[in-house]
């Protein structure tokens, strides 16, 4: 077979696996993945698993990719799959030559070329010569499992030590040349990295396709990468991207930072999702990567203005290509320090709680675009208006656009109702301004407040959960005597049992309140009396969210937490803030219980 391995990959990239199997096979989602019955073997209860490349039947063991798929389903030779499955990608299948031929042939040794210099860099680093390196990874903080888990090398002094070594293997300049380990110089070939600690580069599926080099110490240029060549292109590879593919199927956040380093100290901080594009600024393509393996794949960057202009500059691009399923999380860190310094400063616990605050796109947004801008003017006003309409009109999905118009608008309109110029200068910290008057709770909304308090009343284990949102519901006094009651309660009580609380509220004079409340919600009242406290979450929460107000209250809370936190990302305190509010919002959302226990 003779068809150019790229063309191969770009095949399988514009082919949905799912959506080619999805015609043959009902497929619903299951986690990350979508299972169905097995077309393969007959089955009632579906064991068949389709992943972002390809499929597995954990009933009968059959698995491949999209073209094995069409092979085995419609009989097709390989030649045929792919011709079919070209034909519906819209793309032309080349034309097997002799040259497509001799280039893969090419491309094999290449490979293999550069597979024997990375066994040789690994060699140097654990001997003698390699002494100074290996105690630079270790000053790093790097174990020797990681060291060997990331392949890394020492890269010897240069002068042709490399093409010395290699000699041995029938392996020529020349060859290192094309594989982009020497380049030409005045005086024929001298080596690319010398002095350097070893990464390698490699593809998604863990072949090697090139190397990083790091200078021990402080050195210029600091990172030197190896260049373009036939099997290795900047704008497509992400370093770590092999490693952190199987970790995030067994569950880990796909994180992209900025280095080498970064991806390493994540891992062995046991945050194994991490990938890096390779001294680039993040490319459409390595986005289409990201999204084959992640919904929402988390971006890190710096907290510094430099930071956040790049932030802007990748959302921006992102944008004209998100959808439903293909959307990001912006993570923001703290000026002057990336993944690796932070975990080495704070730990792995505060770096994974700094994670689960990374918002949505859609939030972080907002912010990115009003940075550095004032709103003293009406001009400048409507200036920012229109960035923040054209920025959603780049989103090709007509409906999806239109929700991140009104977002943004709406958080337009809330920052400059309250308070104009909140966002005058990067870094400056918003006013601090009153809490957002509360709803009254009227009719539909009064009837659900007391059935949420007769919830409470009988499982008052979960006012701890449900405190901070019920307390923005405005009650009539009666109700709100009660709800403070059990505020009261839940911080004070030893027990949180009915028991307890019915003495609790006697003492205050409030049993019978309490029971009219538990009177006239039990109609409504559709948990059985013995239900878990986890069903009781769920209607309490659901009841929550129908309230009419509470999700955007929610919101609007979660986004000035955010706002906060962003101007602020040193202080833990609006972290903290953000973080709940986020809790806060899915439960809502989910109609989950609340996620602390
Ligand atoms: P950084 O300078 O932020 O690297 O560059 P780092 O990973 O924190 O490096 P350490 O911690 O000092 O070792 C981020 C990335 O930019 C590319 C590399 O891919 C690097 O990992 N880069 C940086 C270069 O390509 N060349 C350079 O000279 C510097
Ligand atoms: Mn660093």
């Amino acid at each position: 077979m003779a068809l150019p391995p790229n063309f191969l990959d770009e095949l399988r990239a514009r082919t949905p696996i799912a959506a080619v199997i999805g015609r043959s096979v009902k497929l619903v989602r299951s986690g990350r993945e979508r299972k169905g019955c097995c077309p393969f073997h007959g089955e009632k209860t579906p064991s068949f698993y389709v992943y972002d490349d390809h499929y597995h039947c954990f009933g009968c063991g059959e698995h491949g990719d999209v073209i094995t798929f069409v092979m085995k389903t419609t009989g097709a030779s390989f030649m045929e799959a792919v011709e079919d499955l070209a034909a519906q990608a819209g793309l032309e299948v080349p034309k097997p030559t002799p040259q497509a031929a001799e280039a893969e042939q090419k491309r094999a040794s290449l490979t293999e070329v550069l597979e024997a210099a990375e066994r040789q860099y690994q060699v140097w680093l654990f001997m003698p010569e390699g002494q100074a390196a290996l105690d630079y990874l270790r000053g790093r903080g790097l174990s020797e499992a990681t060291i060997r888990r990331f392949g890394l090398g020492w890269s010897g002094e240069g002068r042709g030590q490399l093409a010395a070594a290699l000699r041995a293997r029938e392996i020529k300049p020349a060859q290192l040349i094309e594989a982009g380990l020497m380049k030409q110089g005045e005086r024929g070939p001298v080596d690319m990295f010398f002095s350097r600690v070893m990464f390698p580069i490699r593809d998604r599926r863990g072949g090697l396709i090139s190397f990083g080099g790091r200078v021990l110490g402080d050195g210029q240029p600091k990172y030197v990468n190896g260049p373009e060549t036939p099997v290795f292109s900047k704008r497509r590879a992400l370093y770590g991207l092999d490693l952190a593919r199987d970790s995030v199927r067994k569950g880990a956040k796909l994180v992209v930072v900025e280095g080498y380093m970064d991806v390493i100290a994540l891992a062995q901080a046991g945050f194994g999702g991490a990938v890096a594009p390779l001294g680039t600024a993040l490319t459409q393509e390595h986005l289409e990567e990201l999204w084959r393996l992640s919904p929402a794949p988390v971006i890190c960057f710096d907290g510094d203005a430099a930071g956040q202009r790049a932030a802007l500059r990748t959302v921006e691009m992102a944008l004209a290509h998100l959808g439903a399923d293909r959307t990001l999380h912006i993570l923001s860190l703290p000026p002057r320090d990336d993944p690796d310094s932070l975990i080495r400063r704070e730990g792995a616990a505060a770096f994974a709680e700094r994670l689960a605050a990374a918002v949505p796109v859609s939030v972080a947004l907002y912010g990115l675009l009003a940075q550095g801008r004032t709103f003293k003017t009406p001009e400048e006003k409507a200036a920012f208006r229109h960035s923040l309409v054209e920025a959603a009109n780049k989103i090709p999905d007509k409906i999806l656009a239109g929700e991140y118009r009104a977002a943004l608008l709406e958080q337009f309109f809330a920052a400059h109702r309250a308070r104009p110029g909140m966002w005058g200068k990067p870094g400056q910290k918003p006013p601090v301004s009153s809490p957002p008057p509360r709803p009254d709770a009227t009719g539909a909304d009064l009837r659900r407040a007391r059935v949420m308090l007769a919830i409470l009343l009988a499982h008052p284990a979960l006012i701890h959960d449900v405190d901070e949102a019920f307390a923005h519901v405005l009650l009539p006094p009666a109700e709100e005597e009660l709800r403070q009651a059990l505020h009261d309660f839940a911080i004070s009580a030893k027990r949180l049992d009915t028991a307890s609380l019915f003495t609790h509220l006697q003492g205050l004079g409030l049993a019978e309140a309490a029971e009219i409340v538990q009177a006239q919600a039990g109609a409504e009242l559709r948990l059985p009396p013995d239900a878990h406290t986890s069903e009781a979450a769920q209607s309490w929460w659901s009841l929550y969210s129908l309230m009419e107000f509470s999700i955007d209250m929610l919101r609007a809370q979660r986004d000035e937490a955010q706002a906060r936190w962003l101007a602020q990302p040193d202080d833990a305190a609006a972290l903290r803030r953000l973080i709940k509010y986020n809790e806060l919002l899915r439960a809502a959302q989910t109609g989950e219980a609340g996620l602390e226990s």
